[in-house]
């Protein structure tokens, strides 16, 4: 049986102390928010118990869908490059990117260089974003939504030629017999996250999947846990789902550090079912199952965190 993880969100700290010439603009106040919030928020002791889990695991891949810098500095990609090359190697650990790793111009194309064995597809020469990844019965098509925007805001975008591209993708690899599965940082859904924390173009995106179909969505973002559907063709439910931060201290089962363990269940000829489970931080204080995470949407009292339109 083929096990992906998927964790988001570590915000891989401590953050170096940054030279004033460096805290320009949107910076500033994301420097004075980290040192008031954010540093407290996320703890890289609990980061560790979970990349602790994560190798007791051994899952066949594993997905980061960004947030590993805090304020996009230089200093960080290197802190970035020793998270990923410590949950393994390129081959076996996918990353897209996220708003913080592209705080202001320039972050997203410094740590991209940095980490950019974890983050090509399989076939070299094509444009980064979207890339495809081959592993076991899945094919990872990894989309970048992180892109650099004014202090406070946190959206992210797609663009019409990223969309275009991956619907080509999606729609070549519907006849292969393999799962496609979507990474994006954003959750990709109208709804997903208010204005100003939003996928500017999660209706573009929707339509996409509407026409094209995929068989998950995975995100990060929202530091929690969430569960929304999209609907592809022939009225076909498209699971998108969010996993907490992998290093947030606080708050509930699905808002404390955790990521999500994903089974492909092999059902016969060329049809598989995709089943989860959340691996966490537990109200004990121990790492570890947390429980399965119902991704069908038809589980009872399941709150959405957007329109369900399935
Ligand atoms: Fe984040």
């Amino acid at each position: 049986m083929f096990r992906f993880a998927h964790l988001t969100d570590p915000h891989v700290g401590p953050l170096p102390r940054p030279a004033l010439k460096h805290l320009l603009g949107k910076r500033i106040t994301g420097y004075v928010n980290w040192r008031r919030g954010r540093r407290d928020a996320h703890d890289m002791d609990l980061l560790a118990s979970l990349v602790s889990d994560l190798r007791e695991q051994a899952p066949d891949h594993i997905i980061c869908t960004g947030d590993v810098c805090n304020l996009g500095l230089a200093s960080e990609w290197p802190s970035s490059r020793i998270f990923l090359d410590g949950l393994g190697t390129p081959e076996t650990v996918t990353f897209v990117p996220g708003n913080h790793d592209a705080y202001v111009y320039g972050s997203l194309e410094g740590l991209m260089a940095a980490l950019d064995p974890y983050a090509v597809g399989d076939e070299p020469g094509l444009t980064r974003f979207p890339f495809v990844r081959r592993r076991g019965p899945v094919a990872f098509v990894g989309l970048s939504s992180a892109i650099p925007t004014a202090p406070f805001v946190a959206s992210g975008k797609l663009g019409r030629t990223q969309v275009k591209h991956a619907e080509a993708l999606l729609q070549a690899l519907a006849p292969e017999p393999l799962l496609r599965v979507v990474l994006i940082h954003h959750p990709p859904h109208v709804g997903g996250a208010p204005a100003g924390r939003n996928l500017v173009d999660a209706e573009r995106f929707e339509a996409m999947i509407g026409r094209v179909g995929a068989d998950l969505v995975i995100h990060g973002h929202n530091h929690t846990g969430s569960l929304a559907m999209l609907v592809g063709p022939d009225d076909r439910p498209v699971p998108v789902v969010g996993a907490p931060s992998a290093s947030a201290r606080g708050g509930t089962l699905t808002h404390r550090a955790g990521y999500h363990l994903f089974r492909v269940h092999d059902e016969d000829e060329g049809r598989f079912r995709i089943s989860a489970e959340l691996r966490g931080l537990g109200p004990d204080g121990a790492f570890g199952s947390q429980g399965p995470v119902d991704i069908s949407g038809k589980a009872p009292g399941r709150r959405l965190s957007a329109r369900a339109r399935a």
